[in-house]
């Protein structure tokens, strides 16, 4: 979507670049000419995402470059190691995207404290602590730095059955919105996205595992009646990464295919065939003839 080199001369931090829609997003702002460094737990993963990023066919000549440093997101003193390497390399940041996150499907009386500790952890506690890491480093150097945070859908709405992740993306969520107000002044400015979904193993072999995989398609409850396609949320990342989007701070931006306005109060009339609506339509007209009398009455 942006034009090639749209994002020389800038540096990211994308924590959980090395699989999934972090790798996806990656691969778009390298070519696009951003220096990125990638983080996260494992780092066989990130070393190998880093090493396929820098030697991909079809690399343009301008595209940036690839750091990968292996960071637990709920350690402060390993997201400070991050920091420091990638100055060091590319000699500043200028956007941080927290994408990093853990999540499975459960019914949330099944929990244990521990478990629902860890996801709160990694996505909310981890999203805050590179935030605020970020966020001090910017202020002091004046620099006019932008946070994109990956939310979810259900951030805004609740969701069962994956109670932890709702909290915690919610949480994020405010302190996209709170932050954006108040670190407007240093010019920096903080979005989230809010995507449906898009098929990762990750993802997938988490909240989508056999049987249940076979037993429902997500895709049938979508408007669009497809899942989406990393390009599309990778474009839209890069713009609210990029300058193009300066005047835009503290928004959350929604991109799945209109399965959340599905849970719209009437939607369920998508199954009513033709010949019922028909019928509908006569009763209903039938209905206002009645009532119409009954006022003359
Ligand atoms: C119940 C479970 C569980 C499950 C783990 N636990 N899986 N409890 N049901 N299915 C419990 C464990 O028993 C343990 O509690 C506690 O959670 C921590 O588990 P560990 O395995 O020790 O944790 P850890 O090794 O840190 O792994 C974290 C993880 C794992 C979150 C559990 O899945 C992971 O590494 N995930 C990272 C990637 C990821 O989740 N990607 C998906 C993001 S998708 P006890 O008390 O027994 O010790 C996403 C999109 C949503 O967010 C929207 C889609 C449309
Ligand atoms: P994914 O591939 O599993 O990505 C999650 C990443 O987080 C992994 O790279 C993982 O790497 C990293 N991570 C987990 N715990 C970490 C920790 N403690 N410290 C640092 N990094 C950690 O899944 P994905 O689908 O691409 O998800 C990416 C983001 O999109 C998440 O925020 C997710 O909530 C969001 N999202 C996804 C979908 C979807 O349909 N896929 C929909 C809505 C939102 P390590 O294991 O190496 O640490």
């Amino acid at each position: 979507m942006l034009r090639d080199g749209a994002m020389q001369g800038k540096t990211i931090i994308v924590t959980g670049g090395g699989t999934g829609l972090g790798k996806s997003i990656s691969r778009y702002l390298v070519q696009l000419g951003a220096n990125v460094t990638i983080c996260s737990r494992r780092q066989a993963v990130i070393d190998e995402t880093a090493h396929e990023l820098m030697t991909e066919p079809g690399r343009p000549a301008g595209a940036g470059q690839v750091l990968a440093v292996a960071c637990d997101v709920r350690n402060p003193t390993e997201i400070e190691n991050v920091i420091s390497q990638t100055i060091e390399k590319f000699g500043r940041i200028d956007g941080l995207l927290n994408n990093s996150a853990g999540n499975f499907i459960s019914p949330t009386e099944r929990l244990s404290y521990k478990a629902f500790d860890t996801i709160v952890d990694i996505v909310l506690r981890g999203t805050y602590y590179f935030t605020l890491a970020v966020g001090k480093y910017w202020i002091e150097n004046k620099i006019p730095g932008t946070v994109l945070n990956i939310s979810t859908t259900y951030a805004s709405t609740g969701s069962g059955y994956v109670v932890p992740s709702a909290v915690a993306k919610g949480g994020a969520l405010i302190m996209t919105k709170s932050l954006a107000a108040e670190w407007g002044k240093y010019g920096i400015r903080l979005n989230a996205i809010a995507p449906g979904p898009f098929p990762t193993k990750g993802a997938w072999d988490r909240l989508f595992p056999e049987p249940l995989a076979s037993m429902m398609d997500p895709t049938s409850r979508i408007p669009l009646k497809r899942v989406g396609e990393h390009g599309e949320l990778a474009n839209l990342a890069a713009y609210l990464l990029s300058d193009y989007s300066g005047y835009i701070t503290g928004e959350t931006i929604t991109i799945d295919g209109g399965e959340v306005l599905a849970a719209g109060e009437f939607s369920h009339l998508e199954q009513v065939t033709s010949e019922q609506w028909d019928m509908i339509e006569q009763t209903i007209k039938q209905a206002n003839r009645a009532s119409k009398k009954e006022g003359q009455g």
